[in-house]
């Protein structure tokens, strides 16, 4: 870890300012790595970037989240993946069986990799899309490096299992529809955070227990731990992220924030923007105050749509509504 810290700091010293003519280059901001993780392929690199980068802004190596006297860079549609990894469309996909094989464990292991993978993706694509246009406070950015890391962490810990258990990541063909969403979504933070953190994930944590037992029952308790040991509680908290922020940005609009009434036209220059977001720390404190009083409110009016009721056909119902 230590290495992996020195490591980090080198690299984040390539855009660092300083004494020397070559320090001239404006500070890297957390969305600069995003981007940069956005444009890795490799998905181990991918994932170890990301640790590098989430615990650099954590532990406050990283001063900006994003510079406001910069143009703003958006991220790709598609963030870079490995060719090494074949993808099919969804409906080819792999069949995954129901885990009563060691084929059909592995194959679900391996979509389980796959989907953290993207997961990945995702996070740094919300900090690096929608941060710095809607001008989101600091704690945003520290929920989403958070879950960025802990994608990383359960993308890495999957595809170590599949190694351990005589395959790889890439072995098997994936599908390729997981990025739709995030493409249908790429309008707008509120359609984002419901769509993915409020119904995917929230959907995911349904069927988890599921996969767990179906891995126990087949004799692979190892797997089976990881995912309720390590998994299942950190998905619990992408999920917590996504309704904190969910409800932050209705109840910005409440109070008739101008910036809130951006939402979903990004303010297109970052250079318009007055600081890096920590004067928004306290419209998060005022939220987290309100909620006591307003949260059923909030619940009856938005957020209860989304939250309650999720399953296939509600995801799909969110999705139509809140997609282009
Ligand atoms: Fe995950
Ligand atoms: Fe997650």
């Amino acid at each position: 870890m230590l290495l992996q810290m020195e490591e980090a700091t080198a690299h984040a010293g390539e855009h660092s300012t300083g004494s020397g003519q070559e320090d001239e280059k404006p500070a890297k901001t957390l969305v600069d790595w995003a981007l940069e993780i956005l444009s890795t392929a490799d998905p181990d690199e991918k994932a170890r970037l990301g640790d590098l980068a989430a615990s650099l802004w954590l532990c406050g190596d990283i001063p900006l989240p994003y510079d406001p006297s910069r143009p703003a860079h958006a991220p790709p549609d598609r963030p870079a993946r490995s060719d090494d990894v074949r993808l099919l469309p969804p409906s080819r996909g792999p069949k995954l069986g129901k885990g009563g094989s060691a084929q059909s464990r592995l194959a679900m292991l391996h979509s389980l990799a796959h989907t953290e993978s993207w997961a990945v993706d995702l996070s740094w694509d919300i900090v690096a899309r929608f941060g710095a246009p809607m001008r989101m406070p600091r704690e945003f950015f520290d929920d989403f490096a958070r879950v960025a890391q802990d994608e990383g962490r359960h993308y890495t810990v999957l595809s170590a299992r599949l190694r351990e258990l005589g395959s790889h990541y890439g072995a098997l063909p994936a599908h390729d529809g997981l990025w739709d969403s995030a493409m249908r979504t790429s309008h707008s933070l509120l359609a984002r955070l419901a769509v993915e953190h409020c119904v995917h994930e929230a959907r995911g944590l349904d069927v988890l227990p599921t996969t767990i037992s179906r891995f126990r029952a087949g004799g692979d308790e190892q797997t089976a731990k990881i995912l309720e040991d390590v998994i299942y509680p950190e998905e619990i908290t992408h999920c917590a992220a996504g309704v904190r922020w969910f409800r932050y940005l209705c109840l910005r609009s409440r109070h008739d924030d101008p910036i809130a009434r951006s939402v979903p036209h990004p303010v297109p220059d970052c250079s318009q923007l007055p600081g890096d977001g920590s004067p928004d720390a306290k419209a998060v404190q005022r939220v987290g105050d309100e909620l006591t009083s307003e949260k059923q409110d909030v619940e009856n009016e938005q957020t209860s749509k989304v939250v309650q009721g999720v399953n296939g056909k509600m995801a799909q119902e969110v999705e139509d509504r809140f997609a282009k």
